[in-house]
């Protein structure tokens, strides 16, 4: 626990004063201990946490104000650069960047696990074949539970390890799979000599029958950053879901798939397959400014841009965008919904509406644009992130079993009926 600072908030309750230790750490605003006043008769409340510590952390830092993002202390765009997704992977699990020797190892580990039980491709056949990929995810990453009875003592320091090592491994796997059984084509099985972005490429888009399929390195290479670029953000909604299963002694898998539907949401992790559904929607740049007039109504939201902590920009977005330009230059790609995107962009930059609500792009708004220059189909984009995340929400269910924990529950202003008879 960290230490206090030895300032104290005061508060008054029904003329009696209550001290409420505060506490620094790091980065980022001190907190105030608010737990003394349950004594006292009273909760807080705080609906969606807005200024709400769930936990103690030591894994990434954001400062919305000034558009940062730290993953162990590192900036996310120096990491983009100039590491790998596997790296940021390390350094979120272990706390530093791995040494060469480490890395390789690290690496090794990944590849050795990354195939699934054979039986658990017979939960595919469950699903319609037009059901959504993140439907899939959810139910055959739980179904992992069922896989490891041998290593799922969550008090155990190695099951757990072992547990963190075969979901980052697997999920790619399971990601690659959730497409290809939607689209009727056999499973492609993990290809070992490749490295994780190439891997994924692989299972997604070679065939049995194409003997010579080569992964295009530069999309490889665009994979990689997108997978970073997501990898950690945080106390948000999907990483919370997770720490807040994993408080009741929950096994991984379930944590994990519990994360996975938190991110579902449009507001969350959908936002990348909702940004190239709002593209196609509005269709083309002379239908921009009635959209626009719209989303002011509030009738429609303006996917891909607002964010509940970046309040100045989204530091992932910039690097995206970058990514974006970068890839579409390489593959030749000039793409009409990209120009839209463009025009969006710069009216809500430019739009008083926009301005004061300090409403930016987001990853999400750039990530759709160059997950399609990719070839990856839109209701693939939520699982991307899924993957990509999978080994934040696992380093924050590794830190919450590291130390004691409590199991989370919150109390409520409750407005409904006062006792009564029936
Ligand atoms: N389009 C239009 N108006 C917006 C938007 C938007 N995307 N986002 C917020 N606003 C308005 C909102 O209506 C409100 O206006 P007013 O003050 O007049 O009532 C004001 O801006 C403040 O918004 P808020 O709803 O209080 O903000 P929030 O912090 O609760 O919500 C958010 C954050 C991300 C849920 C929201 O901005 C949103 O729904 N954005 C679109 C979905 C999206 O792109 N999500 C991806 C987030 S980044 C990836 C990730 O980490 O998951």
């Amino acid at each position: 626990m960290s230490e206090t600072t030895g300032k104290k908030a005061i508060l008054e309750l029904d003329g009696k004063k209550i001290e409420l230790p505060i506490y620094s750490g790091t980065l980022g605003p001190d907190v105030i201990d608010v737990s003394g006043i349950l004594k006292e008769g009273h909760f807080t409340f705080d609906p969606g946490f807005m200024a709400t510590s769930a936990c103690e952390s030591k894994i990434t830092y954001i400062d919305g104000d000034k558009g940062v993002l730290l993953h162990r202390g590192y900036p996310i765009d120096q990491l983009a650069t100039k590491a790998d997704y596997l790296d940021t992977c390390y350094l979120l699990l272990n706390g530093e960047l791995p040494t060469a020797e480490q890395k390789q190892s690290f690496e090794k580990k990944i590849r050795n696990h990354t195939m699934v039980h054979d039986q658990v491709s017979r939960f595919f056949n469950g699903f319609r074949r037009d059901a959504h990929p993140m439907a899939i995810m959810v139910g055959v990453v739980g179904a992992l539970s069922a896989f490891y009875h041998n290593s799922l003592d969550i008090e155990n320091i190695d099951h757990r390890d072992i547990t963190a090592v075969r979901l980052v491994a697997k999920i790619p796997t399971l990601a690659a799979w959730s497409y290809k059984y939607t689209i009727g084509q056999p499973f492609v099985y993990p290809n070992n000599d490749l490295n994780y972005a190439e891997n994924f490429l692989y299972m997604m888009f070679s065939t049995p029958a194409d003997k010579d399929y080569k992964v295009n390195p530069v999309l490889a290479k665009a994979m990689d950053r997108i997978f970073t670029l997501h990898a950690d953000h945080e106390q948000n909604a999907s990483t919370s879901t997770v720490r807040l299963a994993g408080s009741t002694g929950a096994n991984p898998y379930a944590c994990i798939a519990s994360g996975i539907a938190a991110l579902w949401g449009p507001a969350h992790g959908g936002a990348n397959e909702a940004v190239l559904r709002m593209l196609d929607e509005i269709g083309t740049k002379d239908n921009v400014a009635e959209f626009m007039e719209k989303v002011k109504r509030k009738e429609v939201k303006l996917m891909g841009f607002g964010h509940r902590v970046y309040k100045n920009f989204d530091p992932r977005a910039k690097v995206m965008k970058q990514t974006c330009d970068e890839v579409l230059e390489a593959l030749g790609i000039n793409d009409p919904q990209l120009e839209l995107a463009m025009e969006l962009e710069r009216i809500a930059l430019n739009d008083p509406y926009f301005v004061e609500r300090k409403l930016y792009p987001n990853v999400d708004f750039y990530s759709g644009i160059i997950l399609k220059a990719i070839g990856i189909p839109t209701e693939m984009f939520t699982v991307i992130f899924a993957l990509a995340r999978t080994v934040g929400w696992i380093s924050h269910w590794l830190e919450m079993h590291s130390a004691p924990y409590k199991i989370g529950r919150p109390r409520q202003l409750y407005t409904g009926p006062a006792q009564r008879d029936i």
